[in-house]
């Protein structure tokens, strides 16, 4: 507990004003909670058609997702239906959900075929709870919430599950969404799936479409368990449950010594344990996490921060903020930035709540429903407009990059080694883009049998970073966040989370998985005339097709690793160069004179 304090006193040290500033903007948020605008649908259609968003509005390429019609079944029936009379008018289909929290191209068509997006947004009416064999199973279009307040409200609990509740229950399965352990199953969704049923394309004497339900024993089963839409259209999931159980939390917000060593321990000896690691700060904030009886005194919930609702002003500010700083090449401006959230976070515990309202101390114990994962932002009332998801595109906020990581664990400690001999080598403000948002995130997933998921226990890291409104402005630390991410994807042999990353990070991601022929293999034999694609699948998890031309500023985006100066911007002074600490990285530096710090 004096440690605690100490920290606190730390924290609330730093930068009054801004802090005094950030915590009052708060207080008013809170009043304001219940006047703000839930997420628009990512599924926009009108008499021409129907254009798919992903959450933050802007797909990898900024270009637009369309298809000329999309259907909402609502039963198994009407799905299959779907699937039958797309499949005999020869049409491709898309699968999407009603919240499109995938930030690459997954649910999106190829131009100019015919494609039906198929939307699970009205599939959500059954959840089935099986309390005698502790499993749940849920229509495809089932929000994670909603799973979860049923499960529990049976006496049981689900052990793993992402830390943002606005997804559902077949998007996490598909995309390998997870949270964060290494005890057990582990902490991906997909481990903890016992069954699930496909919709899939069949021949004119079976009526065109098929119900396949599969389950462990079955052949294609490692195949289902993340399948990113190409298998057929996921109709239920069936996961295994335990009985209904608390957490425990403290944060640690300590020094980064030791990290690259200490991270198997942690996660060994903390069940849902994560870490939060903050280069420019030199801190590493500890998560000890553990499951603790169900009659542990406590009511706390975990309504993490970066997924409360904001001020619509506050967001807007911070946005207008940032943007100044880059465009000023304010290093430091950034940095003290960094300080003032970082203080906040510190201040409120990252959003953890003991009675559900207030910080009062570690640790934070509250029911596993509660705590394993949090969206507060989605629950509002569309008529007003005050507040909302700080990244909701309606409102220019906070736009950035989600770069994650899954790296082998044992590659883990080197990859940090790697990146603080870069920090040490440049200025360490140069990390501060990240630190402003949270830092690198840092979970852990066990090694799996599915044939696109990661084959050895894992460490995945997250990392959020500035990214300019239009696509040929290139960001203060350019040449860093290239050289990370080349230095987890290229050298330290990280899989791209298939639901998050640029497109750079799914270069050669077909010879990551032992069993990618084995997926293929199985999605021709559900799939054999390929219904299910989408010209980004084809392009970059395929590697089919595509022009192959790099054009001009497309490392800056992300879209490629640069080879010449054009992929950079050398009219705003970046060129392409070898990477400071990883000597075959290939990033855009910025060579110009035009810097205050
Ligand atoms: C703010 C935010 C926080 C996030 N936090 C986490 C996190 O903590 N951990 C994590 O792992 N991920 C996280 N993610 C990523 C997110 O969990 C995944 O991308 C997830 O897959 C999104 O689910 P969805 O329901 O929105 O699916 P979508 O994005 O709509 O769909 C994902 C893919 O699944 C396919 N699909 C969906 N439903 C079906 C179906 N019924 N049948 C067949 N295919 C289907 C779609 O075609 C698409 O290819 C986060 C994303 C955001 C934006
Ligand atoms: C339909 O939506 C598209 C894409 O948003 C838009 O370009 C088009 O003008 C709209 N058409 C009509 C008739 O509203
Ligand atoms: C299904 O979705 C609708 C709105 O999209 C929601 O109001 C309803 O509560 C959901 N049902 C379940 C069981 O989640
Ligand atoms: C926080 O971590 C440090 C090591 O970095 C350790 O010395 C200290 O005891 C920890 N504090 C708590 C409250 O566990
Ligand atoms: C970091 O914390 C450890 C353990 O508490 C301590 O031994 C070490 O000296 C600290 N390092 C720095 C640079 O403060």
């Amino acid at each position: 507990m004096s440690s605690m304090a100490a920290n606190h006193r730390r924290g609330a040290g730093g930068v009054s004003p801004a802090i005094i500033l950030w915590c009052l903007a708060n207080a008013v948020m809170m009043i304001s909670i219940a006047v703000a605008m839930p997420p628009q649908n990512p599924l926009q259609c009108n008499a021409t058609g129907c254009t798919l968003y992903n959450s933050y509005g802007v797909w990898g390429d900024r270009k637009v997702c369309r298809s000329p019609r999309a259907v909402f079944p609502t039963t198994e029936e009407e799905l299959t239906a779907a699937v039958a009379d797309a499949n005999r008018k020869k049409e491709k289909i898309k699968v999407v959900t009603r919240f499109s929290h995938s930030i690459p191209k997954l649910g999106c068509p190829t131009n100019g075929v015919d494609t039906v997006f198929i939307s699970t947004e009205r599939y959500n009416s059954t959840i089935e709870v099986d309390v005698a064999n502790r499993a749940v199973t849920a229509d495809a279009g089932v929000g994670l919430r909603a799973l979860i307040d049923r499960v529990e409200g049976e006496g049981l609990s689900l052990v793993a599950s992402p830390y943002w509740e606005g997804v559902t229950v077949a998007g996490v399965v598909s995309t390998g969404a997870h949270g964060s352990s290494w005890w057990g199953k582990g902490g991906a969704v997909h481990e903890h799936v016992i069954g699930i049923s496909l919709v899939v394309p069949a021949t004119a004497a079976e009526g065109y479409a098929k119900v396949v339900s599969l389950t462990a024993e079955d052949p294609l089963f490692n195949a289902a368990k993340v399948s990113l839409g190409l298998l057929g259209v996921i109709s239920k999931v069936t996961l295994s449950l335990e009985p209904a159980f608390k957490r425990s939390i403290t944060f640690n917000f300590t020094n980064d010594s030791g990290l690259e060593n200490e991270y198997i321990e942690h996660a060994k000896k903390h069940e849902f344990g994560d870490l939060q690691w903050y280069p420019s700060k030199n801190i590493a904030v500890y998560r000890y996490d553990d499951r603790v009886p169900l009659n542990t005194p406590g009511d706390g919930v975990n309504d993490f921060i970066g997924f409360q609702s904001n001020l619509v002003l506050l967001t807007k500010t911070i946005r207008a903020t940032e943007k100044a700083f880059e465009k000023r090449r304010d290093f430091k401006g950034k940095c003290m930035s960094a300080t003032t959230f970082m203080a906040a976070k510190t201040l409120m515990a990252n959003g953890l709540k003991n009675n559900g309202v207030l910080f009062t101390g570690y640790p934070v114990v509250g029911r596993q429903g509660k705590m394993q994962t949090s969206g507060s932002c989605l629950y509002t009332s569309p008529s007003d407009s005050l507040s909302s998801c700080a990244w909701d595109p309606r409102i220019n906020g906070l736009f950035f990059y989600e770069t994650t990581a899954v790296i082998p664990a044992a590659n883990f400690g080197d990859f940090i080694r790697d990146v603080k001999k870069l920090r040490d080598a440049v200025k360490p403000e140069s990390f501060c883009g990240a630190d402003l948002y949270n830092g690198f995130l840092i979970r852990y997933v066990k090694a799996s049998a599915g044939y696109l998921a990661p084959p050895v226990d894992s460490v995945v890291v997250d990392i959020n970073y500035y990214r300019a409104d239009d696509a040929v402005t290139p960001r203060l630390s350019q040449d860093i966040w290239e050289e990370v991410e080349q230095l987890a994807f290229f050298k330290h042999g990280a899989r791209p989370h298939w639901g998050k990353n640029r497109d750079v990070a799914f270069v050669g991601v077909q010879g990551k998985y032992p069993g990618f022929a084995k997926f293929v293999a199985a999605k021709k034999e559900l799939d054999p005339d390929n219904v299910f694609s989408g010209e980004w699948l084809d392009e970059v998890v395929f590697g089919k097709g595509g022009s192959g031309v790099k054009g001009d500023g497309c490392a800056l985006e992300g879209l490629c690793v640069c080879s010449e100066d054009r992929h950079c911007s050398p009219s705003n002074g970046y060129f392409c160069r070898p990477g400071v600490v990883y000597k075959d990285a290939r990033v855009c530096t910025y060579l110009g004179t035009n810097s205050i710090s």
